[in-house]
């Protein structure tokens, strides 16, 4: 049966850390160009609702390099939505692709298009709720700087809410899955509800992550390893950037002074792109502590193990592929995920 990449709270911590795993190694091949065609001829459609440079070109190069296509559908490119059903385009698409990667405004757009697929769906950002790959990719990219996982504190400053907080929420559900440590610090108005902290409690008492709410950032930040900030403005929420940045600036902003309060080895992470000059200043993102560029890159590796598993799942790889030096280690790694 397919599986889908729909949301993090669908997968246990054994098989989080495995794509973490997974993606070490996709990494490593990709460096010596080694990695085996898993995707031999094999296409993958890439619908995108909204505008994107990191995930596009991170899915349709790892496709590429995996041997296989990757269909870029730009906004409006398709007849989703308007002239025809999602249900409708799921069924033609998995007729013919062996996978759908979707970026969608509504994530029950991303649920139905999984409901009607009989191929894999890998979710490319709900703009309404999550963005599973970027948090993956986050993951993978703070246990490659710090070598473990367990225990890591994650410091994430800005909002929270369920209108515009997606990233700092998914993080929090990922790191409460992963035994990571998640400090939280959003103005009251902009904080995560109670009703989701529910499920992040739940993940945490099985995983042992510690997770602290606060409208305070120099007390979330005090022990972080890692500082991650989102935007607090972005294009369709003009009218609302003036109220917002008022919520926001200048207590909430990571510019050097606010960095001095975390320990000196902490590092910036942003899943970009960043509002430099508004939740982030110039002298940090470009600084020796920023690893966002390290995080962009490792949107490839992630993309990479993604496809592997849920589409590669499927597929019966080629005799040469078989016997390339990488291929052992990865089919050793998928076969513990299903
Ligand atoms: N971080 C991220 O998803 O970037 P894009 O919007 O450029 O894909």
């Amino acid at each position: 049966m397919k599986k889908d990449f729909i949301d993090i709270q669908d997968f246990s911590a054994e098989e989080l850390k495995t794509l973490i795993e997974l993606t070490g190694i996709v990494k490593k091949a990709s460096k010596e160009r080694a990695l085996p065609d898993l995707l031999h001829k094999r296409s993958v459609a890439m619908i995108f609702e909204e505008a994107s440079t990191r995930t596009r070109t991170s899915f349709e190069v790892a496709m590429t390099l995996l041997g296989g296509h990757g269909l870029y559908m730009r906004p409006g490119d398709i007849h989703l939505g308007k002239r025809e059903t999602v249900g409708d385009t799921s069924r033609v698409l998995s007729s013919m692709c062996d996978g759908i990667v979707i970026r969608a405004l509504h994530y029950k757009d991303i649920f139905d298009m999984a409901k009607y697929s009989s191929v894999p769906v890998i979710n490319a950002m709900a703009d309404d709720k999550n963005h599973p790959a970027q948090v993956l990719c986050d993951a993978f990219t703070m246990f490659e700087k710090i070598g473990r996982i367990r225990g890591i504190n994650l410091a994430f400053v800005g909002d929270s809410s369920e209108e515009f907080g997606l990233i700092g929420r998914d993080l929090m559900l990922i790191s409460s899955k992963l035994g990571i440590n998640f400090y939280l610090a959003s103005p009251k108005q902009h904080q995560v509800e109670e009703e989701f902290l529910k499920r992040v409690y739940k993940n945490a008492a099985l995983s042992g992550s510690k997770i602290v709410i606060t409208e305070e950032p120099k007390e979330a930040v005090a022990q972080a390893d890692f500082i991650y900030t989102d935007v607090w403005t972005w294009y369709g929420f003009e009218d609302k950037a003036e109220e917002r940045l008022k919520a926001f600036m200048p207590k909430y902003q990571v510019n050097s002074e606010f960095m001095k309060k975390a320990p000196p080895h902490c590092k910036y992470m942003h899943c970009l792109p960043a509002m430099r000059g508004e939740e982030v200043t110039d002298e940090v993102i470009d600084s020796n502590q920023s690893i966002v560029f390290d995080q962009a890159e490792n949107r490839l590796y992630t993309e990479e193990a993604l496809l592997i598993t849920f589409v590669g799942r499927a597929l019966r790889p080629r005799k040469a592929d078989k016997e390339s030096n990488y291929y052992k280690e990865i089919s050793r790694i998928t076969q513990k995920f299903f």
